[in-house]
């Protein structure tokens, strides 16, 4: 089980990183718009095999920004051939229901070599679909889930059961985090992965009680003469 950073910012994914805590790295364009990390591919280009460098061996997810078949094809090897560790974001189908992304996740996969992580779901059923297909990570959206007024945790179970029955290989990711709690719920309902903004993290580790319990004892260890 393990905790991906959902961001672009090499900053942050160093900190994380150093202290050992994180497994991978995740974005998709939009984070990489709202985090203004630019909008030129060849400076993109340079921070994603930055970030790529920086986590090696732990695998860093790009997304595709085309749903036209070649295009798919064409930035998946484009974007997997920047460094070993870069896997390739699809979209489990295109923004009218195409579902020419299944041929293209099960081409890269099974003839390409190229390491796939299909994006974008909101139920069981799809990721169980995009499993049979060969993705090595299957990304269901767990907080638009809950926002839809579904129970991610139950999704998130009934797939993870799915996987394991049927000896399926893809690793779950669940994203679209909104709370705190969801990191260590999704984890616990199955998920091998949950992947979540760098504030998350500092939320999960800083306490209160754990602030006032060590300023005590480093009042006290101030008493004691060296
Ligand atoms: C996961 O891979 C996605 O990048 C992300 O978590 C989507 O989250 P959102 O619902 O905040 O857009």
């Amino acid at each position: 089980m393990a905790i991906f950073l959902d961001t672009g910012k090499v900053d942050e994914i160093k900190k994380y990183h150093d202290y050992g805590i994180i497994r991978g790295v995740t974005t998709n364009p939009s984070i990489l718009i709202k985090e203004g990390l630019g909008t030129n591919l060849q400076e993109l280009k340079k921070k994603f095999i930055e970030i790529a460098d920086l986590i090696n061996p732990l695998p860093l997810s790009l997304e595709v920004t085309s749903n036209e078949t070649s295009e798919m094809f064409e930035q998946a090897e484009l974007f997997a051939g920047w460094a070993d560790n870069i896997n390739v974001k699809i979209t489990i189908h295109g923004p009218n229901g195409e579902l020419n992304n299944l041929k293209v996740i099960n081409q890269l996969e099974n003839k390409k070599n190229i390491r796939v992580n299909v994006t974008a779901m909101m139920s069981a059923q799809q990721c169980y679909l995009a499993a049979q297909a060969g993705a090595t990570y299957v990304s269901i959206f767990g907080g638009r889930i809950n926002n839809m007024g579904y129970d991610s945790n139950k999704e998130i179970y009934i797939l993870r059961n799915l996987l394991d029955k049927f000896n399926l290989n893809s690793k779950i990711i669940v994203g679209s985090t909104r709370e705190i709690i969801n990191i260590t719920q999704w984890l616990n309902a199955g998920a091998h992965i949950v992947t979540c903004h760098p504030n998350f993290l500092e939320g999960m580790l800083i306490h209160p009680y754990t602030k006032e319990t060590v300023q005590m004892f480093l009042n006290d260890g101030n008493k004691i003469k060296k």
